[in-house]
């Protein structure tokens, strides 16, 4: 008969074990050191190996040659034990056998010794099940227990074991199995199984797994019942449900992007191909949490269950993206998954929800702002910066040294040489773009324009502002105005150029202003200005000249 795979590869002793070095450890010197305790809990996520090292624990006891750390595996015990049908070894399944008849069995049953083997051993499987009365019961028989007795309680809800019955027994807390132990296990077992799995399918099969072995296992079944032999990555995604990074990384794509139209897109293949958009929806939460890891730590984690690959994939999106960002972005598809639940139309909010993303867009953190305003950066070169590595094109590839440079001579006033420049004598262009931008209501980017140098090369508009106001510019709406005011497609480029001596008339004055003038003088200040227009909310509390 057809045994699956998680039964079969069921470790027989502490070596064949995975992850759980702890445990292993600490029952090893408590078997050799002959300090056994009457009463255990193992607690953890489900298919972590609880139960397994209940039985390994009960072999090591009773082994012929035993107690020994490594039980023979072919003796009576051994193998009763592994086929679940010792006499000595007792598995009860606290999820049927919860109430207080079956516990005053139990009671009655411990004072017997054992049939044959050295201890009797009691497996409680589920044990949170057990109610409260039948824990009462179990309570006498551990606060006396016979010499002969082991009792191991496995759940998956330690919290839920009174503290009468927790007190008195070792507690074990099973691990999660790492996502690159659980591929190697697979691994070992695929081609035990004679199994064609490329490292991608693992990777995908053990992903799945959460960290639970035995849902991997599960899962590898279920690949192999429905591809058979050998085993297609897309074939297996589409079974468990995976998403390809891909499909998650359009959606990062088409926020970087601010593209709406593309993410009705998304939704719509989803439906289309039949996917679930709850399971998208929250393997999308999954993806946000793996970039916002990959982000803090800045290098390939193991705390992201994904390839050596994927993780360099992970840190280059992460990289176009701030902490906060991210954080926004789960913390919006966390509720958005809340509401899909219970949604009668999921479409529509999944819709909805993925625009949100799209409009949360990207914020300037504070300190961002409060760098442009000391250090302004030309509009350009954070389009630039912002432009993701991953989704350049093998066009701005071949040419890398091109754009780069003209972004980089923003520090030099002079033009590159052999281009066509066509300076417009300040007075003109100027004043007909900062009126414009008057008309408009930019006051702020307008007094910037005043007093700056205008120079339009080809359909580059540059303009050079003093380094204190240069951020004033970056407004987008010099870029419309200079288009509507010049009636052809410029592009603007704002360079920030040092203070002039002449720019300052603080540094000449004689007299000591007072106070209400540095204040009026500071309020009326570009900086704060573009300040206030960033954090409406600010106020302005004191002023204080940074010279004194
Ligand atoms: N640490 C591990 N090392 C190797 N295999 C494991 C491990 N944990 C689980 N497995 C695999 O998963 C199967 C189930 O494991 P086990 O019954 O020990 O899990 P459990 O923690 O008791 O789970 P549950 O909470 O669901 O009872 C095993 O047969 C084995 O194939
Ligand atoms: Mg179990
Ligand atoms: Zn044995």
């Amino acid at each position: 008969m057809y045994q699956v795979i998680a039964r079969k590869y069921r470790p027989q002793n502490f070596s064949e074990l995975i992850g759980q070095e702890h445990v292993q450890k600490t029952l090893a010197n408590a078997i050799t050191s002959c300090r056994l305790a009457h009463g255990y809990i193992f607690s953890g996520q489900r298919g972590t190996g609880k139960t397994s090292v209940a039985r390994i624990l009960a072999r090591c006891l009773n082994c012929i040659n035993g107690p020994t750390v490594t039980p023979c595996g072919v003796c009576a015990s051994c193998v009763e034990i592994s086929n679940g049908n010792s006499v000595d070894v007792i598995e009860i399944d606290a999820a049927s056998n919860r109430g207080i008849n079956e516990m005053r069995e139990i009671r009655e049953n411990v004072r017997y010794r054992p049939a044959r083997d050295r201890y009797k051993i009691f497996i409680v499987d589920e044990a949170h099940q057990i109610t409260k009365e039948a824990f009462n019961a179990l309570l006498k028989t551990l606060e006396e227990p016979p010499e002969w007795v082991v009792f191991i309680l496995c759940t998956t809800e330690a919290h839920e074991i009174p503290n009468t019955i927790a007190s008195r027994c070792q507690h074990f807390a099973f691990r999660s199995i790492d996502y690159a132990e659980l591929q190697n296990r697979l691994r070992e077992i695929a081609a035990q199984e004679d199994i064609e799995a490329s490292d991608e399918v693992l990777s995908v099969i053990a992903q799945a797994g959460e960290g639970s072995v035995r849902d991997s296992l599960s899962a590898l079944d279920q690949a192999i019942a429905c591809c058979g032999k050998a085993l297609r990555v897309e074939d297996v995604r589409a079974l468990l449900g995976m998403f390809a990074v891909e499909s998650l990384r359009s959606v990062a794509e088409a926020i970087h992007n601010q593209d709406s139209a593309r993410m009705l897109d998304i939704v719509e293949e989803l439906e289309r191909s039949g996917q679930s958009l709850q399971h998208f929806c929250r393997e999308l939460s999954r993806y946000w949490r793996n970039l916002l890891v990959a982000k803090i730590s800045g290098k390939p984690n193991r705390l992201i269950a994904a390839s050596e690959r994927e993780q360099q994939g992970f840190l280059e999106t992460a990289g176009l993206f701030g902490e906060e960002d991210l954080t926004r972005y789960l913390n919006l598809t966390l509720e958005l998954y809340q509401t899909l639940q219970t949604s009668l139309q999921p479409r529509l909010h999944l819709e909805v929800g993925l625009i949100k993303l799209v409009q949360a867009g990207r914020l300037q953190s504070i300190e961002e702002a409060l760098a442009s305003l000391e250090n302004p950066e030309p509009e350009t070169s954070r389009a630039e910066r912002l432009k993701p590595a991953t989704f350049q094109t093998a066009s701005s590839k071949a040419n890398p040294g091109g754009e780069q440079n003209a972004l980089n001579s923003t520090q030099s006033p002079v033009a590159p040489a052999g281009k066509p420049v066509e300076p417009v004598k300040s007075g003109d262009l100027a004043t007909d773009l900062a009126d414009a931008l008057s008309r408009a209501g930019l006051e702020t980017t307008a007094d910037a324009v005043r007093q700056s140098e205008l120079r339009l090369e080809g359909n580059e508009l540059l303009v050079r502002a003093p380094k204190s106001i240069a951020f004033g510019l970056k407004d987008a709406g010099v870029q419309r105005v200079a288009v509507e005011v010049t009636g052809r497609p410029v592009r603007v480029r704002i360079e920030a150029r040092e203070p002039m001596k002449t720019e300052s008339p603080q540094t000449s004055g004689t007299s000591a202003p007072s106070e209400n003038d540095v204040r009026q003088r500071a309020l009326s200040h570009p900086g704060v200005k573009r300040f206030q227009e960033l954090f409406p909310d600010a106020q302005v509390r004191t002023v204080r000249n940074l010279n004194e």
